[in-house]
């Protein structure tokens, strides 16, 4: 043998020892699979199985969760997860139960509805998504994951990232509004706030990505119903958000919807969970099921019994059972009798420790066991700041003629009227699990602090009996008796405040309406008061967009101020004095009437394009304007912006450069969303008359202008088409940019 030959052996040995090995090479991996090696099978399917703590729930009571069999579950390593359980001292207790009594002490992770806020209450998501401003919602999240890792807890069930279209649906406050591009970005805004840099920090939590998916589109938004979609809008519309949750954000679980998709049940869908998520998308983290969405299959029709669901929900791909006792109960009998293989097992549980390693829970179980911490932490005074800043950002001014508002800081008589005014509950809004009741700043304390000469009256009481979770809401329809007291204060002041509106449990899970008025006699009331005096600014406090068209017809001033958490009332008040000047812009559309849902900005054109006023056979209500009440994206300043100069520049053969120049044409400073849209105008499957796809927040001082840029790739300007293949097709395209969805400069290219 050469020299040469020589060499080149001894080159090949070194390459071949190179060559990644077929085990993993990852850290984690390998001490997963270590793991994995040691655990019987019983101790895997235990980590497959979470149980609630009887502490929050939010659903329906377990029929044999009996704590004390919980209890032994834990000690003989059956359980991987609990949930509802918070609070330093208990969630020290149940982890002491997994790490000294189970055979091989492994930690359990502890789940909550981390969903606005913790203790301190930052707004309701679909408010926070008003403000269109990433930072502060990503700041917004990464406070709640500073309090709840204080309080024990290492796994948020958020965010919420289900667009929806139907505001009779309670649980579109959960969610970022009607928009994919809009929820996309909101959804990876939250899960890098939840999930921070370093998942092993002892102030970050992991992150949870749900329903998986379409449950934004229950029939009727009847909560729990029905989904019936088509292929195009699944891809386009409903799977967006949560494929850039991972892709952007690595967001470390998923849960199930409880609807089904194509006539089966999201929890045992291997097309989402095993084709899509785990597939196409290469998730590597776990899915856990959403309360008893495992076992609610046998009423689906979809099992026969919790065998079967276990059987089904495993080799589809939900590796984690919340509430079902499906696994626990079957999957050892399962992989035995060989309908789930182990191999379907193993992944699960793989996917599950891999998320506990990268927590750092093996080094220290108890790392968010800290009670200093926890005291220090709750209701931090940074978090009271960011929680008001966040609510002042949330806020949309809907109307605002003669500029009525901002109040004079020196206005007189200012009657402060309704229920909702002198409510600390409500603003907290739904969801609002660790929150503690009758803690918000309510409006009339919010005016008070702000020495605001202000009188209150209650007018009609908006809800009668009790209001505690989860029991349905009794609202007063019949007491009358306040009005006139009511009446009689506003006819004797300058100008009215009214706060009307939605309880805060009117919205959230199970919280569905058919009528989405102002509930109760708060119409009447604000009718009454209107025949005395009309100077009126309407504080709206809900959930959900809501049909206030009188309101609108005949009331010189509205704000939304949906549930805006803790600082709710500072906030408000700040905003009607002009200490800060609004600039939310609408997440959803407001219809006029609920007969209009859904209405929603990106339509299609039908082969009949709407033409309001011309002749009758095109897709219009006979006795009802096509246009929606208040459109997608809108929302007024203090300020006035003007746009100009749109410039339209192709840059290649996918990409293009978009300009304006807006300019504060008011008197205060000002913050303007400017958004982008486009059109496609012909494709192998219709688009939609309009689609976000940019905008950019900006601070502009009162006279100057801005320059605001886009490009836009193929990312923006290709789609899906009905089998998830994702389609980039030159042609012409449309473009507008504006201040919301209907307004704006137009023009177009063509790639
Ligand atoms: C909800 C989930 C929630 C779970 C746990 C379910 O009823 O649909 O969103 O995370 O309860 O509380």
């Amino acid at each position: 043998m050469t020299r040469s030959v020589l060499f080149g052996v001894f080159v090949l040995m070194i390459l071949v020892a190179c060559q990644p090995s077929q085990k993993p090479t990852n850290d984690i991996d390998q001490k997963v699979n270590d793991l994995l090696s040691k655990m019987t099978l019983e101790e895997k399917v235990g980590q497959m199985n979470q149980y609630t703590g009887f502490y929050d729930i939010t659903g329906p009571a377990p029929a044999d969760g009996d704590a004390k069999n919980k209890y032994d579950h834990i000690k003989s390593g059956l359980v991987g997860s609990m949930l509802n359980v918070r609070g330093v001292s208990e969630v020290r207790k149940m982890q002491q139960l997994a790490v000294d009594s189970s055979r091989l002490g492994i930690p359990m992770i502890f789940g909550f509805d981390v969903i606005h806020g913790h203790k301190t209450l930052s707004p309701i998501p679909l408010a926070e998504a008003a403000s269109w401003d990433l930072e502060a919602i990503e700041k917004s999240a990464r406070i709640a994951a500073v309090e709840a890792t204080a309080e024990g807890l290492n796994w948020t069930f958020a965010p919420m990232v289900d667009i929806s279209r139907d505001p009779r649906w309670g649980r579109v406050m959960e969610g970022a509004g009607e928009d994919t591009y809009l929820g996309s970005k909101i959804g990876v805004a939250r899960v890098r706030g939840f999930q921070g840099d370093d998942l092993s920090a002892v102030n970050t939590l992991a992150a949870c990505a749900k329903h998986f998916a379409a449950y934004g589109f229950v029939e009727g938004g009847r909560d729990y119903n029905t989904v019936d979609i088509g292929t195009a809008t699944l891809y386009n519309v409903v799977l967006p958000p949560f494929k850039a949750a991972i892709e952007e954000a690595n967001v470390r679980t998923f849960m199930n919807s409880f609807n089904i998709i194509n006539g089966i049940p999201s929890t045992a869908s291997n097309f989402l969970l095993r084709d899509i998520l785990k597939g196409e998308w290469g998730f590597d983290g776990f899915v856990i099921s959403d309360w008893s969405s495992g076992a609610e299959m046998i009423a689906h029709g979809y099992a026969k019994d919790l065998e079967q669901v276990a059987e089904l929900a495993a080799n589809a791909g939900s590796d984690m059972d919340m509430e079902s006792y499906s696994f626990v109960k079957h999957l050892v009998n399962l992989v035995n009798s060989g309908k789930v293989k182990e191999s379907v097992v193993d992944d699960a549980v793989s996917r599950v420790l891999r998320v506990k390693f990268e927590l750092g829970l093996f080094d220290d179980p108890y790392k968010y066991c800290d009670e200093e911490r926890e005291k220090e932490m709750i209701y931090h005074p940074d978090h009271m700041a960011a929680a008001l800043d966040m609510a002042k950002k949330s806020i949309v001014l809907l109307k605002n003629e003669n500029a009525l508002l901002p109040l004079s800081k020196n206005q007189k008589k200012i009657a402060l009227i309704g229920d909702l005014a002198d409510d600390k509950d409500s603003p907290l809004g739904n969801w609002r699990m660790a929150g503690e009741s009758n803690t918000a700043v309510s409006v009339l304390e919010g005016l008070q602090e702000f020495g605001a000469d202000v009188s209150f009256a209650e007018g009609v009481k908006l809800v009668t009996g009790p209001t505690a979770f989860p029991i349905e809401l009794e609202v007063n329809t019949t007491d009358k008796s306040g009005i006139k007291e009511a009446v009689k204060l506003a006819k004797k002041s300058d100008v009215v405040v009214m706060v009307l509106g939605e309880h805060g449990l009117h919205s959230g899970e199970a919280r569905s309406r058919s009528d989405l008025n102002l509930p109760g006699l708060q119409q009447e009331l604000l009718e009454e008061v209107y025949k005395v005096n009309q100077n009126i600014v309407l504080v709206l406090m809900n959930g959900r967009p809501l049909t206030i068209n009188w309101a609108d017809e005949n009331l010189p001033a509205i704000i939304e101020a949906w549930q805006l958490g803790t600082q709710s009332g500072k906030a408000i008040a700040q905003v009607l004095f002009g200490d800060y000047n609004p600039s939310g812009k609408l997440p959803m559309t407001f219809p006029r009437n609920v007969a209009h849902i859904p209405v929603y900005y990106n339509q299609f054109n039908s082969g009949r394009p709407a033409r309001e006023g011309s002749a009758i056979f095109w897709p219009h209500y006979m006795d009802q304007s096509h246009e929606p009440l208040y459109p997608f994206g809108y929302g007024l300043s203090y300020s006035t912006f003007d746009y100009s100069n749109l410039k339209v520049n192709v840059t290649g053969p996918e990409n293009v450069e978009v300009s304006v120049t807006v300019q504060n044409t008011g008197d205060v400073d000002g913050e303007e969303v400017v958004q982008l849209y486009i059109h496609d105008k012909v494709a192998s499957i219709v688009r939609p008359v309009k689609e976000l796809k940019g905008f950019n927040k900006v601070m502009i001082k009162a006279g100057d202008k801005a320059e605001v840029n886009f490009t836009l790739t193929k990312k923006e300007l290709g789609f899906y088409n009905g089998t998830g293949e994702f389609l980039f097709e030159p042609g012409e395209f449309d473009v507008m940019v504006g201040s919301n969805s209907t307004d704006g400069l137009k023009s177009s290219f063509e790639l």
